[in-house]
C-alpha cells in the first residue's frame, strides 16, 4: 500500500514539474525581447544625377592642344583660305553642328565669319566627357563666350 502511494506522488510531482515548465515561457520571451538589437538607419546620401560633370579648364585646353591646335591654331585663329577660326567663330552659334564636326568631322563648303572655306576635318575620336571639356575649352576662349552642356551633346548625337 505505501508503495502505491509513493507511486503516485511521483505521478503528480512528474506532472507539476510538466505544468511549471510550459508556464514558465515568460522569462524566456523577455530574454529573447531584450536580445533584439536596434538598428540605427544610416542617413541614405541623395543619388548625383548620372552626368554630373564640371568644366575644367586645364583639361580642356590638353585636349585642345592635343586634337586640335595643329590646325585650329593655339590662338584659335585658324589658318586663313584653309583652317577655319574657332575665336569668335560665328559658326559656333550652332551648337549642335559645331558638336558635329567634331564627332562626324566636316567637309564641304562652310562660311565662317563672312570667309568661305570648302576643306576637310576628319572627326576627332572622343568620350563625351573629353568633348564636353574640349567645346567648353573652344566656347570659353579667345573672347567666345558660351557653354555646352552634356545635353547640348546627347542632341548632337541623335
Ligand atoms: C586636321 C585639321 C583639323 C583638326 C585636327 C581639327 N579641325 Fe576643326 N576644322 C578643320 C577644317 C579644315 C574645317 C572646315 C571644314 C570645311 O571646310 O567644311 C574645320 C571646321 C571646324 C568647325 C566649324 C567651323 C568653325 O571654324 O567654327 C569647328 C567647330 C571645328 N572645326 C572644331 C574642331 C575641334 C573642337 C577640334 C579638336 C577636337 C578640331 N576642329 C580639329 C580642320 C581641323
Amino acid at each position: 500500500m505505501k508503495k502505491v502511494t509513493l507511486k503516485l506522488l511521483g505521478v503528480s510531482l512528474a506532472f507539476g514539474m510538466f505544468f511549471l515548465s510550459s508556464c514558465g515561457g515568460n522569462a524566456h520571451e523577455a530574454t529573447e525581447a531584450q536580445v533584439e538589437p536596434t538598428v540605427e538607419e544610416a542617413p541614405v546620401a541623395e543619388e548625383a544625377p548620372v552626368a554630373a560633370i564640371e568644366y575644367n579648364a586645364e583639361q580642356g585646353k590638353a585636349l585642345f592642344d592635343a586634337k586640335c591646335k595643329v590646325c585650329h591654331q593655339e590662338n584659335g585663329e585658324g589658318v586663313p583660305n584653309a583652317f577655319p577660326p574657332l575665336a569668335k567663330s560665328d559658326y559656333l552659334a550652332d551648337k549642335t553642328a559645331s558638336i558635329k564636326a567634331t564627332i562626324h568631322g566636316l567637309q564641304g563648303e562652310i562660311t565662317v565669319n563672312g570667309n568661305k572655306f570648302n576643306s576637310v576635318m576628319a572627326p576627332v575620336p572622343m568620350t563625351d566627357d573629353e568633348l564636353f571639356q574640349v567645346m567648353n575649352y573652344v566656347y570659353s576662349s579667345w573672347g567666345n563666350e558660351g557653354s555646352i552642356t552634356m545635353e547640348d551633346i546627347a542632341t548632337a548625337k541623335m
